[in-house]
Order: C-alpha cells, then structure tokens, then sequence
C-alpha cells in the first residue's frame, strides 16, 4: 500500500466505529480528511444521524461537503469520540500533533471527548518523541519575545532546541485562532510531560502539540492491515 493507501484504510477503519446517535469529534490532517469522507459516505448510506465538531476551519468546510451535520463545541457539550491523526505515536500513546496548526482546537476537543483514538500510518510510530519539530502555539502579539522564554523554558528541560517560526511565503502562519506556531526541534524528548509542564509555565504560549494521556487507543495502517494499539 503507498502510504495515500494507507491513511484511506485507516480513514475507513474509524469511520466504522462511529454508531448511530453519536457526537463525533472530527480530526484536521490528511488522514482524518479520509475518515471525514469515509464518515460522510457512511451517514449518507446508513442514514446515521450524527453531530459532528470540526478541530478546524478546514475539517468544518470538508464535514459540510461530506453532508456531515457540523455543530461547534459550545452546542455539543461532551464529544462521544473524536478520531484523528497524529504527527508522531509514542509510547504510551503519547502523542506529537500539530502539523497542521490545529493543535489548539484538537486538544479542546480531545479534552471534552469520552473516547479519543488517533489515526495514522506505521511511518507516525516512533520510540521516542521528538523527530517531529514540535509545534508551540504562541499568541502573535509580542510573539518573537516569547520564542525568547520559550527557549529557555525549554533548555531547562534538558532541550536545546531553538523555536523556528512556522512561515507561509515568508510571512508567520496564522492558526484559526488568529496566533502563530513556533516549531522546536527537540531531537529525543526524554521527559515529554516535564517538557509538557514547561511549556504551560510560559506567558504567551496557548498551548503545544504534546498529547499525553489522552489517546484511548490508535489505529495504525500497516502493509498487513489496520492494527489496533491500546492505551
Ligand atoms: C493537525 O494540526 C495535526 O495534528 C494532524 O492531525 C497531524 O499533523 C497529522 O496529519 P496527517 O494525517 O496529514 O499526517
């Protein structure tokens, strides 16, 4: 399978676990756009009736064309499942997310989930997190005096990463939020929730694309099929 492939089959895979009657949070990334379609297929085909909140701008515009019935987190209240990718897949099911800039709309919806399982492809799991720059989301106002703290917030940690200003034709990237992204290369993170803690500890930062505790399970596609790793 040509990983493409494989993100579709995982796609499909968790778009089978949603039941009728659910509210389903609904990931940003390419393979839960997969999940997205495959989702919209399924309630159009089986007449599920299904509210869905979107970790994205993007995933709203693809839910609605997918026929999906969109509400946002406020009308919602509590998510039955959310289903969405990953970046990295550590152990413990420890998770770097965020690639897409959505990390901070992803972990509001996770947090307000019963059930949350991330999607990917065999290429996401690694031994150790951190070969994936992780995403910090960081307010735009005053932001490259952050990146100063944030430094030295994370050298503390044990870290020599210096942030990196996500950018889009030379101009900082703005997330749905209105702030900008800084990327850490941190290599091995050897403690991700001592690095977690840090993190939060920085005026300025909304949040990092550090998952813990928070996957319930993962399914990852791989040559053989989709694979089902538990927490
Ligand atoms: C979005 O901000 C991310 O958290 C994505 O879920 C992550 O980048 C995975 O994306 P792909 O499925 O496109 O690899």
């Amino acid at each position: 399978m040509t990983p493409d492939e494989q993100k579709r089959a995982v796609g499909e895979a968790a778009a089978a676990l949603v039941e009728d009657g659910m509210i389903v949070g609904l990931g940003t990334g390419s393979t839960a756009a997969h999940m997205v379609r495959a989702l919209g297929v399924r309630a159009k085909a089986e007449g599920l009736r299904l509210r869905c909140v979107a970790t994205s701008e993007a995933t709203a515009a693809l839910g609605l064309t997918a026929g999906l019935h969109i509400v946002d987190l406020e009308a919602a209240g509590e998510i039955d499942l959310t289903l969405d990718g990953a970046d990295e897949i550590g152990p413990g099911l420890a998770l770097i997310k965020g690639g897409g800039a959505a990390l901070l709309r992803e972990k509001l919806v996770w947090e307000a989930s019963r059930r949350c399982v991330a999607i990917a492809d065999a290429s996401k799991l690694v031994e150790h997190l951190g070969r994936f720059p992780l995403p910090v989301e960081v307010v735009a106002f005053g932001h490259s005096t952050t990146a100063v703290r944030l430094a030295a917030a994370v050298r503390v940690s044990g870290i020599m990463a210096e942030p990196q200003l996500r950018t889009v034709l030379g101009e900082p990237a703005h997330t749905d939020g209105g702030n900008v992204i800084y990327d850490l290369a941190c290599g091995v993170i050897p403690n991700p929730a001592r690095l977690a803690a840090a993190l939060k500890q920085v005026t300025g930062v909304v949040e990092h694309g550090l998952f813990l505790q928070l996957a319930d399970s993962a399914l990852v596609a791989e040559a053989a099929g989709v694979r089902r790793i538990q927490a």
